[in-house]
Parts: structure tokens; sequence; C-alpha cells
């Protein structure tokens, strides 16, 4: 009897934890989250007790994301039905933390007898339009939010400052986005948002190949630190993965 008495209790209180836990835990979406640092960020945010959802243009391959448990959601945010169709699915459900995280990087136009204009349509597609089609489509989602954090995942390789040329399609994409976190980040500060650019560093995924510095395990804890830390004075600014400012 007192046995049955004790997990009875238990059980009353693990359920009591959980209601709890589920109406506190914040939530966080992230675009391109199905391999590399999306992934990354999908996971570390899960350990953290985060609700995750993960967007991938493939979902049903997207088993990784799945098991990290993440709630996967179809997007391409190329796509404007797509982006609609997601705002849609996710009517009602309050995200604190948008990362603008999809992205691609095609090294062909190394110099200018190279440059394809069809990839620099794309380019800037995926990497300046997508961010900011994903964050006007979510901004009821967003504004339901506690945090009111929008992280656009950028690259040093926008800077002006720092260029060292080369690659017009990424840079530029990467730079637009950048003019496009400010603009945000101006719009949405008297609502409390904090709208910035962030630099992963050079890291092995797809997209940053096997030689590059860092893991996706190492840029991540950063990225996920220098968030947790975003406050109404880091708005509209241009960070690396250690908290580092880089020059527009
Ligand atoms: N790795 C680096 O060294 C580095 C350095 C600086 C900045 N970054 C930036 O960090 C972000 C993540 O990079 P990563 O290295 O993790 O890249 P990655 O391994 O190539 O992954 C890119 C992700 O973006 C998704 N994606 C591509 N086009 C998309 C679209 N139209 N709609 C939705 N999702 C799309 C991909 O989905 P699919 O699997 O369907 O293609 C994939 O999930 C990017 O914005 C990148 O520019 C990376």
């Amino acid at each position: 009897m007192k046995a049955l008495q004790i997990l009875l209790i238990s059980t009353l209180l693990l359920i009591g934890y959980r209601i709890a836990y589920a109406e506190e835990s914040s939530t966080v979406l992230i675009t391109g989250a199905n391999r590399g640092i999306g992934l990354e960020y999908a996971r570390a945010y899960r350990e953290l007790g985060y609700q995750v959802i993960g967007t991938a243009r493939r979902p049903e391959q997207a088993n990784e994301l799945r098991e990290a448990g993440a709630r996967v959601e179809q997007l391409d945010v190329t796509d404007a039905a797509s982006v609609a169709a997601l705002a849609e699915r996710l009517d009602g459900v309050a995200i604190d933390i948008l990362i603008n995280n999809a992205g691609i990087f095609d090294r062909a136009d190394v110099s200018l007898d190279k440059i394809d204009f069809d990839t620099m349509e794309r380019t800037f597609r995926v990497n300046a339009f997508g961010p900011l089609r994903v964050t006007q489509a979510l901004l009821p989602n967003l504004r339901a939010g506690k945090d009111k954090r929008i992280v656009n995942m950028s690259s040093q390789m926008g800077s002006i400052e720092n260029s060292s040329g080369r690659w017009y399609a990424y840079r530029a994409s990467k730079t637009a986005l950048n003019q496009f976190t400010k603009s945000l980040s101006v719009e949405l500060a008297p609502e409390g948002f904090v709208v910035v650019a962030l630099h992963p560093g050079w890291v092995r995924t797809d997209m940053g190949g096997e030689n590059a510095t860092y893991s996706t395990d190492e840029s991540v804890a950063g990225l996920v630190k220098v968030i947790g830390e975003l406050d109404s004075e880091r708005n509209g600014r241009f960070f690396d993965f250690e908290g580092k400012t880089i020059p527009w």
C-alpha cells in the first residue's frame, strides 16, 4: 500500500514537473536544420531544454534532425508558398528565437569572368531574401515569444571592410543580409526585439569543407553563448561565434 502511495505521488510530481517545464521552456526555430551548423544548433538547444522546430527542404529525409528531438517542418526559404504554409502550420505557436541559418555558397564565381548570373540570383534568393521572407512570415509568432531574438547567420565574407575579394555572389548576398539585419533591428527595437548577424567561424560542414578550422560543436557552443548574452545594447550588430564584433 505504501509503495503504491509513493508511486502515485512520484507520478503526480513528474506530471507536475512536465507541465511546469512545458510552460517555461522556450522555443527556437532553425532553418536549414537537417545538416551542418543548423543540425548542431538543433542538438544544442534540445540539450538546453528548448522546444526545437527545425526546418528542412525534404523533411522525410531529415532523420538526424528528428532523432535530435526536433519538430521537423518543411521549408524552402526561396519559395513563397512554402514559407506561407509554414506560417499557417505554426499559427498560434510562440517562437522565442528565430535562427535564419539556411544558406548556399557556390564557389564558381571566383573572378569576374566566371560570374554566372543565375547563380548570383539564386544565392541572393537563399542567403538574403530567404531570411527576410521567413522573418516577415513568422513575425506574429516572434511577437508572441518571450525572448524576441532574430539571428541571421551571416559570414565574415559579407564584411566589406575585411574583404579580400573574389566570390562575388556569396559575399554580396551576406552583405545584403547584414543590411537587412540592421534595418530589422531598427524597425523592431521598439517592440523589444534584438536582431543580429552572426559569423560561425570557418566550420567543417558540407559548405565549409573538411579543412575548415572548427567543428560544428565548437562553433555552435560559441554561437549559443553569444545568443544567450544578447541584449538591447547588442541589437543591430555583427559578431563572430566568440562574441567579437566584425566590422561591416
Ligand atoms: N561552414 C562555414 O564555414 C560557414 C562560414 C560562414 C558562414 N556560414 C553560414 O552558416 C550557415 C550554415 O552553413 P553550413 O556550413 O551549415 O551549410 P551546409 O552544411 O551547406 O547546410 C546548409 C543548410 O541550408 C539548407 N538550405 C539550402 N538552401 C535552402 C533553401 N532554399 N531553403 C531552405 N534551406 C536551404 C540546406 O538544406 P538541404 O540539405 O536541403 O540542401 C542545409 O540544411 C549558412 O548560412 C552559411 O552561409 C557557414
